[in-house]
């Protein structure tokens, strides 16, 4: 007898325990994650919208959160997809680029230069264009090295020197944001007029621009082409700063999941950014003879504007003519 109400204390034991570990665990899945047979992917797929989340007397609820298991998700999109994204966005470029050069070459000033040239871009527009340009190329730089660096740098320079090179870039990608921003503003205010897209742009696609031919269609001030890359510029670079800044002041603007989606937004839009930046640095050096020039010294060859951009040309030297000099034209070049 003494042994049978032994026996009932032990299994009313049990079950009281049992009970006590069910009531105490916070998690609202079927799965008991205290037990060994549990398989680790099982328990975080059951977890997959919830986590695991304790108590703690500190202010920063946040650190209460044992397991988030959309993190792993992340996770796997920063190391492995974004990586993918990466690589084709950037070398799908830079080959594209490799192979109009080899199979058309520069674009050059048909019948050569006049010897005459006309004012394009002034003083301030210039410092707009290098201001958001050289902060863009930081940033690219430095933002690649945080997808990048990791599988590529580390191996080659070793700890010490990733580590040195990384915080440096960091704090550049950081910092010099800022100045970008502002870049972008201003670039958005000065061109907004001459890039509102119309229907000489959709000529102007319609012939592919010239690029591949040795058509010239007429275009203004701004082509089609120009005007893609501004409203990326804007765009993309309105985008970027969005996302970059709640991630730059974690749990200002969002949460975790905020968070990981302007990194997801922020990181996508920075690789098609650097993707269509190289195909507009391309068109601005060896892909265009006298294109340069506009941002160098601020003024073109008469010929090269009546060869890329005939209407703005036309009402260039109708303006000069109407009114003495619109913008200072005909400057013999040296
Ligand atoms: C206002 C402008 C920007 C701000 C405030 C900003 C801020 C940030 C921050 C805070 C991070 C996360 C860094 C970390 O995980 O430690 C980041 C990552 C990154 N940024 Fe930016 N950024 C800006 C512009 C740009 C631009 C223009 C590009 C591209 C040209 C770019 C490309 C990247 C890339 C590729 C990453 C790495 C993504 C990853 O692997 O997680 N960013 N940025």
């Amino acid at each position: 007898m003494a042994k049978l109400f032994a026996q009932i204390r032990f299994i009313a034991g049990a079950l009281a325990l049992a009970l006590m570990i069910a009531a105490a665990t916070p998690v609202s899945a079927q799965v008991n994650p205290t037990t060994s047979a549990v398989k680790e992917q099982q328990l975080l797929n059951t977890l997959q919208d919830g986590g695991i989340s304790g108590r703690v007397s500190i202010p920063d609820q946040k650190s209460a959160n044992l397991i988030r298991p959309a993190g792993r998700d992340w996770q796997h999109w920063h190391q492995v997809t974004l990586r993918w994204i990466g690589a084709i966005a950037v070398l799908g470029a830079l080959a594209l680029m490799v192979i109009i050069y080899l199979s058309r070459g520069m674009i050059k000033i048909e019948g050569g230069r006049s010897g005459r040239t006309i004012v394009r871009f002034n003083a301030f527009e210039r410092f707009i264009h290098w201001l958001t340009a050289s902060c863009f190329i930081i940033l690219a730089l430095s933002g690649l090295n945080i997808t990048f660096g990791k599988p590529l740098l580390l191996p080659l320079l070793g700890p010490e020197a990733f580590t040195t090179w990384s915080e440096l870039a960091k704090y550049a990608h950081n910092f010099l944001s800022f100045p970008f921003t502002i870049g972008v503003v201003l670039i958005f205010l000065t061109w907004i007029g001459g890039n509102i897209p119309n229907a000489v742009d959709i000529e102007w696609f319609k012939r592919g621009g010239g690029i591949l031919s040795d058509d010239h269609p007429p275009a203004g001030h701004f082509n089609g082409g120009q005007k893609v890359i501004y409203w990326i510029v804007v765009l993309g670079g309105g985008a970027s700063a969005v996302t970059g800044y709640l991630l730059l002041f974690p749990f200002y603007g969002t949460g975790i999941s905020g968070m990981q989606l302007s990194e997801i937004i922020h990181a996508t839009v920075g690789m098609l950014f650097i993707a269509a930046m190289l195909g507009h640095i391309y068109i601005g050096t060896i892909g265009m003879e006298g294109a340069a020039e506009a941002m160098g010294e601020g003024s073109v060859d008469v010929n090269w504007a009546k060869q890329h951009h005939s209407l703005w040309l036309a009402d260039e030297m109708s303006r000069a003519k109407g009114s003495g000099a619109a913008r200072p034209m005909g400057t013999p070049a040296e």
